[in-house]
């Protein structure tokens, strides 16, 4: 059978080696963290130490991160959580947002709080000029998510920051998306909020964290025994959460060198497919993006069709993360790319395991795929 080849890394990645032995003995682990005997104190200290290296990849402090079980919670925890604490009214975000951030705050806009969101440009970039015209007095919370999950455009988040911190409010970044690729730095990006999900860095589905600026107070969305400081009640899943360590342990080591050989290997991928299917146009800024993230449009062609025409090769048509909504990708509609544009587009997400030989196969396989849709379409035209 055709081996698959598996280019939706920013849909979800598999487990790094480092992480699945790190979880494995958790496997068969009897043991609630809150217990006092010995089973429940080592499930203790196994999340006491993936606290810390979630901590040591952002630079923060173990006791500003709050474990969640995804992003997801963690977005919507830093949103509605803010709401209770502050007198102000406004929430602003940019247009690219992934929806757990764009649907809290929607939500909370239908209980009648004042949505304001920050356009971007042609290439997916944010657009600080027009940032600094929706942030008030009034702003609660400026949400801006530090990669985008469909172009892999890198936002200017220390920009939106000092944006948000003039005018009073804070600042939250969704770095789903950008927390594999390397240590950040909550100081540098002047993030008061930050949320992060293990599987979109090689860390098992179903656990998340958010960092919580110290002095910070969230109410949470999960009342109960008191866990996580009173912040998100629940047993912790101690083995999902010391595989999280595990793969922010992995992310930090993440080098330069690492970052260039999947950027490379990314951009083979795109000339690959100029050169074989092409011509290609890509979506999103040619270099302000993640180092594995390649979308591209092939003019005139359903990118539906490609992908079943490959079946063997794992990529995204619009957004993998919210296949519940199928449908016009919402990041490329407002960058200004013309629905059917976008209907002929793929995403590719490469991650640090994507090899070279796996590159060139996907690259002539989905340009076989694309050559068949090309005629099929003729045909019926
Ligand atoms: C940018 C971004 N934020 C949030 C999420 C949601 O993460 P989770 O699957 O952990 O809920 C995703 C992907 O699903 C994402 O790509």
């Amino acid at each position: 059978m055709t081996q698959l080849i598996y280019l939706d890394n920013n849909a979800s990645t598999a487990l790094a080696p480092a992480v699945r032995a790190a979880m494995t003995p958790w496997l068969d682990h009897t043991g609630n963290a809150a217990s006092s005997h010995a089973a429940g104190q080592a499930a203790d200290r196994a999340i006491s130490c993936a606290r810390e290296q979630v901590a040591d990849l952002l630079t923060a402090a173990p006791r500003e991160i709050v474990f969640t079980s995804g992003a997801t919670e963690a977005n919507n925890l830093a949103i509605r959580g803010l709401t209770t604490h502050s007198p102000r009214r406004t929430l602003v975000c940019g247009a690219t947002e992934h929806p757990s951030v764009l649907e809290p705050m929607r939500a909370l806009e239908r209980d009648g709080y004042t949505l304001r969101i920050a356009p971007v440009d042609e290439e997916g970039l944010l657009r600080l000029d027009a940032l600094a015209e929706l942030v008030d007095d009034d702003t609660m919370l400026v949400s801006v998510m530090a990669a985008n999950n469909e172009t892999g455009v890198v936002s200017p988040i220390r920009e939106a920051a000092d944006l948000a911190h003039a005018a009073g409010a804070l600042l939250h970044t969704d770095a789903t998306q950008l927390a594999g690729w390397g240590p950040l730095s909550v100081d540098t990006l002047g993030a008061d909020l930050l949320s992060l999900s293990a599987h979109k860095m090689h860390g098992p589905q179903g656990v998340g964290a958010l960092f919580i600026r110290r002095g910070l107070r969230l109410t949470p969305l999960l009342h109960g025994g008191g866990h996580e400081r009173g912040v998100r009640s629940g047993t912790p899943n101690t083995m999902g959460i010391v595989g999280l360590g595990a793969a922010a342990a992995a992310a930090a080591a993440c080098t330069d060198a690492d970052r260039a050989q999947v950027r490379r290997r990314r951009d083979l991928l795109a000339a690959l497919l100029d050169e074989l299917a092409g011509p290609v146009r890509l979506n999103g800024h040619a270099t302000q993006r993640l180092p594995g993230t390649l979308n591209v449009t092939f003019p005139g062609v359903d990118a539906d069709l490609v992908m079943a025409g490959a079946p063997t090769v794992a990529v995204a048509t619009g957004s993998a993360c919210s296949s519940g909504h199928p449908g016009p990708s919402h990041v490329l509609g407002v960058m200004g790319i013309d629905p059917a544009l976008a209907a002929a587009s793929l995403r590719f997400g490469l991650s640090r395991y994507t090899s070279d030989s796996e590159v060139h196969e996907a690259a002539e396989r989905i340009a076989t795929a694309v050559q068949h849709a090309r005629a099929s379409e003729g045909r019926a035209s």
